[in-house]
């Protein structure tokens, strides 16, 4: 669209998505006036068109994506928008609004396109376009850039997926820019691949509800292939997003926590496949907890429990002990489940691998997937809360990866009438995720204020810098929104 026109249809009428009641409709469009604006003054380009991709709450379903397990997130109306044009030269050329994140600019028709410092923003879009990069190769073209300007209100480093979302909206500028389409399960797995050169080890959820999120429902996404089943959100409960405000930054330390997790799953998997194949002498390759799974293998229920027993005794096993059971060397063991995507090596945890612990969880938070969306299908909005709160526990027990503000602010949730709380994404900070009831909401969210911002958390870390009055950015209801979407073309 011309640029001009963009702008005065911006100030007659708000640019929606598509969630009902939308109360940051206005808000937005304040700041969709500035970024194209802000693009104006940047970049030469008459031409534009706008990319909006939301951010993400994990209702249930936690660090089960990379075990081949569902998940069950919802889209959230905190968003990245972008406004971008075509370039005839293959540079991308990055801005945004936000000056913490400073310009950046890359040629895309180099065969090695390496990464920034860790951390950096730029990372984010030069994913998305390594990942699509062979698409465009197979079919003769060669790469255009773009240029753009982003804005958003996803806070970073809170479990909400704003880098997930910074992959989508950079994938889809990319591909519109090259005037390619792609089904969007088939871009979410490719995305979720792509998004690892950043060195995480990530499943594929963030990139998949981004993408396919939809109003007033949850989905039920499962994966390999993946598969994204609506679920109806509860009309008189609402979803409440809490940031404990500890920030988990995936790039430091909670990158290697996070990393730790999917090498001990795939521990877990080996040492089970390797008793299997002991006891039974059936060959499995286990890339993955769900590929030992007892519905997929025609074992008998109680057979596969001894076995799974056995495999994982002792709960917790040295580096020799893991080679020793696999019959392979340390060497072995380092390149085959401690090789990271990204080629980083993961270093053994001093404490060992706790394959029974995180066996434990990943399956019955597994089932509990399978449950809430029963619950929700049904209206049974209670069972759905139990659900909720025995992942709290599971997670915080056996993955470990709760800390001490999340457990306290999913206490404080649950003293101020949240049916259901628990912490959400990949943990070691962020967010916890709330069911409230709608009548319930405003009382819920002063009661937190207090109890947790105001009480709590100024005391036990002064050093953390906040203000009340802008508690829409860390304590906020959300409906569940569509997905990604080029919104002006
Ligand atoms: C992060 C990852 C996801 C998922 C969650 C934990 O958000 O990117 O793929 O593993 O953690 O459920």
């Amino acid at each position: 669209m011309q640029i001009d026109l963009l702008l005065s249809q911006l100030a007659r009428e708000p640019l929606g998505i598509h969630a009902a009641e939308d109360p940051l409709r206005a808000d937005r469009n304040e700041k969709l006036l500035r970024l194209v604006n802000a693009f104006r003054e940047r970049f030469p380009a008459q031409d534009v068109f706008m990319v909006r991709a939301p951010g993400r709450v994990n209702l249930i379903g936690e660090h089960t994506d990379y075990n081949g397990y569902p998940v069950m997130p919802m889209a959230i109306n905190k968003e990245i928008w972008v406004c971008a044009s075509r370039n005839d030269k293959p540079v991308i050329d990055l801005a945004n609004l936000d000056d913490d994140f400073p310009p950046r600019q890359f040629p895309v028709d180099s065969a090695d396109i390496r990464p920034y410092a860790q951390g950096d923003w730029g990372n984010y879009t030069k994913a998305a376009v390594v990942g699509l990069l062979p698409l465009l190769g197979k079919q003769g073209k060669s790469p255009k850039g773009f240029s753009a300007v982003y804005a958003g209100n996803i806070p970073a480093a809170a479990g909400l997926s704003s880098s997930s979302a910074l992959v989508v909206t950079a994938a889809l500028t990319f591909l519109h820019a090259n005037d390619m389409s792609l089904a969007l399960e088939e871009l979410a797995e490719l995305l979720a691949r792509a998004e690892r050169y950043v060195g995480t080890e990530g499943g594929g959820m963030d990139q998949a509800i981004s993408l396919l999120g939809r109003d007033n429902h949850a989905l039920k996404i499962d994966f390999f292939p993946l598969r994204g089943q609506p679920v109806p959100m509860p009309a008189d409960h609402e979803i409440v997003v809490c940031n404990s405000l500890i920030r988990a930054p995936k790039t430091e330390r909670a990158m290697n926590d996070y990393n730790r997790r999917p090498v001990e799953c795939r521990i877990a998997a080996a040492l089970i496949a390797a008793q299997i194949k002991n006891q039974l002498n059936i060959d499995i390759r286990a890339n993955r907890l769900a590929d030992v799974d007892a519905d997929n293998l025609a074992i008998d229920k109680q057979n596969y429990d001894r076995i799974v027993g056995q495999a994982l005794t002792p709960a917790v096993l040295s580096m020799q002990e893991v080679a020793e059971r696999l019959s392979l060397s340390t060497q072995e063991v380092t390149q085959n489940y401690l090789t990271l995507k990204s080629g980083k090596v993961f270093q053994p945890p001093d404490d060992g691998f706790k394959v029974a612990a995180r066996y434990r969880h990943v399956l019955s938070e597994a089932a509990r997937v399978e449950q809430a969306a029963r619950a929700l299908h049904q209206g049974d909005v209670a069972g759905f809360a139990t659900l909720m709160n025995a992942s709290h526990q599971s997670c915080r027990n056996d993955y470990e990866i709760s800390t001490t503000e999340l457990d306290t602010l999913v206490e404080i949730a649950r003293a101020h009438h949240a049916l259901g709380a628990r912490l959400t994404g990949a943990g070691f900070g962020g967010c916890t995720v709330n069911l409230v009831h709608k009548e319930k909401v405003a009382s819920f969210i002063d009661g937190v204020t207090q109890d947790y911002y105001s009480d709590y958390l100024r005391t036990t870390h002064p050093e953390i810098r906040f203000n009340i009055k802008d508690r829409e950015q860390f304590i906020f209801a959300s409906p569940a929104v569509q997905g990604a979407e080029i919104v002006v073309r």
